[in-house]
């Protein structure tokens, strides 16, 4: 299935992404029209998903300038994109400072709409008083919406948080995210799970899916979680539950997956095991205080390719910590991020939203997926699943 728009370069993947991303197809079909002429900035991985997007977009006349977050970037997207005609900021070894750059470059398209991941560009168009003919945006991950809501003021414009929705955090970030999460650990070691002890930190959607899918696979599970209602959630799941500290000693596979920046501070370094590996499954890669990391390495061997990385830490007092491509998403690094179908119901819900901000005037601030849009979704998702 190939558009006009991406005529230009054969990219197999984003070929692939489309034939298997029915509802976006059908969604940007039906409610695309008013999109037709908007200029979109759009901050999102930049993968074949994405791509496939941005070609449905591009087809239903709207002008898309685009960045990726630092460290998931698929260089080979990103030209496939630009030899297509889409301004496109970013590479794969992108640091923050140039990140910022590019969210900067973005915002300059004079943008209508906001497609937002981590809350960059909105916080980023805020600070710079917002783009004359901006209406509104969504926001793609927890991340970007506790930053958003934990701003002084709400947004002057309507900001759809696209996690807000039960059928995004059920589909992509509890099964998709548990998926994805462990093929990339699998593929970034080529280890073997069943018997592994795995500690999986922070029980949100992300980390049960992680959790539960490591258990399926074999793994003695322990979860870490502050949260005392998603704790007992994990016990019901059968997982070991208890303090971080203490689960940290017979530990040896570390799925970080809270959001929050220096859950593995100095004190949780100090307990953890001889051998262990720590992979990244939040949105950045600030869940390892470096700082306190580095003060503690005597060396570091690397293995694997830039942005793939395998780090060895050899501590000073002689153990070593394998650190997975720096704690970014190791989905998104290793393997080939969430899988198509739980990405063509995310990437739906966001082409609805947008369509639905460009089309009404909402209510300025964060706010969830209008819920009828959500249950058309999922009885939509219902309906394809059950016809086979
Ligand atoms: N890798 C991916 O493809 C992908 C996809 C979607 C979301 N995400 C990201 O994954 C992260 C988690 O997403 P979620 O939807 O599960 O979020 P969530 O906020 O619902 O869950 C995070 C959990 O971590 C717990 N927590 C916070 N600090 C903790 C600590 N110090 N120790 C133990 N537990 C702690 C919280 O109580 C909460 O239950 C976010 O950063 C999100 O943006 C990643």
């Amino acid at each position: 299935m190939s558009l006009p728009f991406l005529s230009a370069v054969r990219h197999d993947g984003t070929d692939w992404a489309l034939r298997h991303m029915p509802l976006l197809r059908e969604t940007v079909r039906r409610h695309g029209a008013v999109l037709a002429g908007k200029r979109i900035a759009m901050c999102l991985h930049i993968e074949p998903k994405t791509a496939a997007l941005v070609a449905l977009l591009t087809e239903a006349g709207a002008e898309v300038t685009l960045t990726g977050s630092p460290g998931t970037t698929q260089d080979d997207t990103a030209d496939a994109l630009r030899a297509s005609g889409t301004t496109v900021y970013g590479r794969r070894d992108d640091t923050p400072d140039r990140h910022r750059h590019h969210i900067d470059r973005v915002l300059a398209c004079d943008p209508h709409l906001l497609l937002d991941n981590g809350g960059d560009l909105t916080v980023a168009a805020l600070e710079g008083g917002g783009p004359p003919h901006l209406v509104g945006g969504t926001e793609e991950t927890t991340t970007g919406a506790l930053r958003i809501r934990a701003l002084p003021s709400p947004p002057p414009f309507p900001v759809v948080v696209i996690n807000d929705s039960r059928l995004k955090l059920l589909v992509e970030n509890e099964f998709g995210v548990g998926q994805s999460v462990v093929q990339g650990f699998m593929n970034a070691t080529n280890l073997m799970l069943p018997g592994a002890r795995a500690t999986v930190v922070g029980y949100g959607p992300c980390g049960l899916g992680v959790a539960n899918t490591l258990a399926r696979l074999g793994a003695r599970v322990s979860v870490a979680e502050t949260d005392p209602y998603r704790a007992l959630e994990a016990v019901m799941h059968g997982h070991e539950v208890g303090p971080l500290d203490t689960l940290l000693p017979r530990t040896r596979l570390l799925f970080l997956a809270t959001g929050h920046p220096g859950v593995v501070g100095a004190d949780q370094l100090d307990a953890l095991a001889d051998g262990t590996i720590v992979a990244g499954v939040g949105h950045r890669a600030w869940e390892v205080d470096q700082a306190a990391l580095a003060a503690r390495t005597a060396s570091i061997r690397r293995y694997g390719t830039a942005g793939d990385e395998r780090a060895v830490h050899r501590l000073s007092d002689g153990r070593e910590i394998t650190v997975l491509a720096g704690t970014a998403m190791i989905n998104l690094t290793a393997a080939k991020g969430n899988p198509i179908q739980a990405m063509d119901l995310g990437l739906t819900l966001q082409a609805r939203s947008l369509a639905a901000v460009a089309a009404l005037p909402l209510a300025p601030g964060a706010q969830p997926v209008p819920a009828d849009v959500d249950r058309e979704i999922a009885a939509s998702l219902v309906a394809r699943l059950t016809a086979d």
